[in-house]
């Protein structure tokens, strides 16, 4: 029979992986709740219109990367509109913020959400079809120091995961409808001179979102993108004056970062502020662990009152792969510590009894109670990692004990059955609440 196998570009997360998820998640919720972020969730499948009028139509995502979902039958396109998996958090979270009317909750709103995205790029290392982001969302703070704070949550989150390699911001303007229309004439004129050498497909990109082509990650391109104008050099006073104190700010908060003045990011929804943070040696920001920036204009774009907003998101997966290349010691979560071995079938009826009992007061048991024989049991116990075997025969059911095995150095006693879970607290060191 021809094998079922996952999809091309997903991954499947292992019981092994799981202690660097959980170390990533706990570490980030924390970070998060400390600068009071509160948690949001928005549904995988949206209307496909809801990022193509945010992430933006000529946007590599809405032209290359959508995953569409299909309708069942009974329910037409025409009347539910075209759905698609959500490529990115920003636009769902913004999309909630309106339809939930959560504009009227003390401002700014500080939001955080967890989980996967799906874009049906090509896959390669650190570039999956579905992938898991962390995004932060500040709604209703136009001010530089909200953009800060937000630079600030990834630079703490990088900070606390102690990764072995140096990591950076890099940071850069990209003006606003007043300003950036002369800087995009500037750009496509500087282009223009470069045509013949591209391909049709940059060609294209060229002429829809010339933007988008400073955000090429190809060698080739690397000393046309190097020598394009920059957008700095077009700031409107206002721009300009945001961008300077933000810097001041991050000065102030002792964040390093880079002037990175060709940097414009994928999605059409920034303006002014845009970030990454990559590992030093990531020069084109192939592999960024975490993008962001400002985006002022989205929540009118979705039929919201102007508002402003900052944010960024983080790839968990990247994140992940540097934790396990650091070598950083992640403690194994405390599962399976115990494991019960039965001698016969009143024991087996009995070693229920105490898995539900043990498991009731919080301590992580295991067993394999299909095996009849003691020595495959405790094979099966030394295996699965355990740190006490208990040892359930025909003996210590008559005497209401058990005999308690440490599986480190083989010795075992007998306990009585009443004292069993004060005795396996003990030597686990489960504190009494
Ligand atoms: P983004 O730069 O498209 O921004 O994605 C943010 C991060 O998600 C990237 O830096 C990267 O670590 C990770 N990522 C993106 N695509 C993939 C992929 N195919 N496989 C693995 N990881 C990936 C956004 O999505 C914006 N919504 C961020 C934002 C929030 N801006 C403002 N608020």
């Amino acid at each position: 029979m021809e094998k079922i196998q996952r999809p091309r570009g997903t991954k499947d997360i292992l019981p092994s992986e799981f202690r660097y998820w959980n170390h990533l998640t706990n570490l980030l919720e924390h970070i998060a709740a400390c600068q009071s972020f509160k948690r949001i969730e928005t549904p995988l499948i949206e209307q496909t219109a809801l990022f193509n009028r945010t992430v933006g139509e000529t946007s590599d995502i809405v032209l290359k990367e959508m995953f569409f979902v299909s309708h069942k039958e009974g329910e037409s396109e025409e009347k539910e509109g075209s759905l698609a998996l959500r490529p990115e958090g920003t636009a769902g979270v913004v999309r909630a913020y309106l339809e939930e009317g959560l504009s009227q909750e003390p401002q700014p709103l500080r939001l955080y959400s967890l989980g996967p995205m799906f874009r049906h790029n090509r896959p390669q290392k650190g570039r999956y079809r579905e992938f898991h982001q962390f995004g932060i969302e500040t709604i209703g703070e136009g001010d530089a120091s909200a953009d800060a704070l937000t630079v600030l949550v990834g630079w703490q989150i990088f900070n606390a995961l102690k990764l072995k390699k140096e990591f950076i911001v890099v940071i850069n303007s990209i003006g606003c409808n007043i300003c950036r229309p002369r800087y995009l004439q500037k750009l496509k004129n500087y282009l223009k001179e470069y045509l013949e050498l591209f391909d049709e497909e940059t060609k294209n990109r060229v002429s829809l979102n010339p933007l988008g082509f400073l955000d090429s990650k190809e060698e080739k391109y690397h000393s046309i993108v190097e020598a394009a104008p920059q957008s700095l050099d077009y700031l409107c006073d206002e721009c300009k004056a945001h961008f300077q104190i933000l810097l001041e700010y991050l000065d102030e908060l002792s964040i390093l970062y880079d002037l990175s003045p060709h940097l414009v990011r994928g999605l059409d929804y920034y303006n002014r502020t845009v970030f990454e943070i990559r590992s030093k040696d990531d020069k084109t920001g192939k592999n960024a662990l975490l993008g962001g920036g400002r985006y002022d204009g989205l929540i009118e774009t979705l039929g919201g009152p102007a508002t402003p907003a900052v944010g960024f998101a983080l790839g968990m997966e990247r994140v992940i792969e540097e934790i396990k290349e650091s070598k950083i010691p992640i403690k194994k979560p405390p599962l399976g510590e115990v494991f019960i071995i039965q001698l016969g079938e009143r024991a087996k009826k009995r070693a229920i009894a105490l898995i539900s009992q043990i498991a009731q007061n919080g301590i992580s048991v295991n067993s394999a109670l299909s095996k009849d024989s003691f020595r495959s049991q405790l094979r099966t116990a030394d295996k699965s990692g355990a740190r006490l075997s208990i040892i359930l025969g025909a003996r210590e059911l008559l005497d209401h004990s058990v005999i308690l095995k440490d599986m480190k150095s083989g010795g075992q006693e007998t306990i009585e059955s009443d004292k069993l879970i004060e005795e396996l607290k003990a030597r686990l060191k489960i504190k009494e609440e």
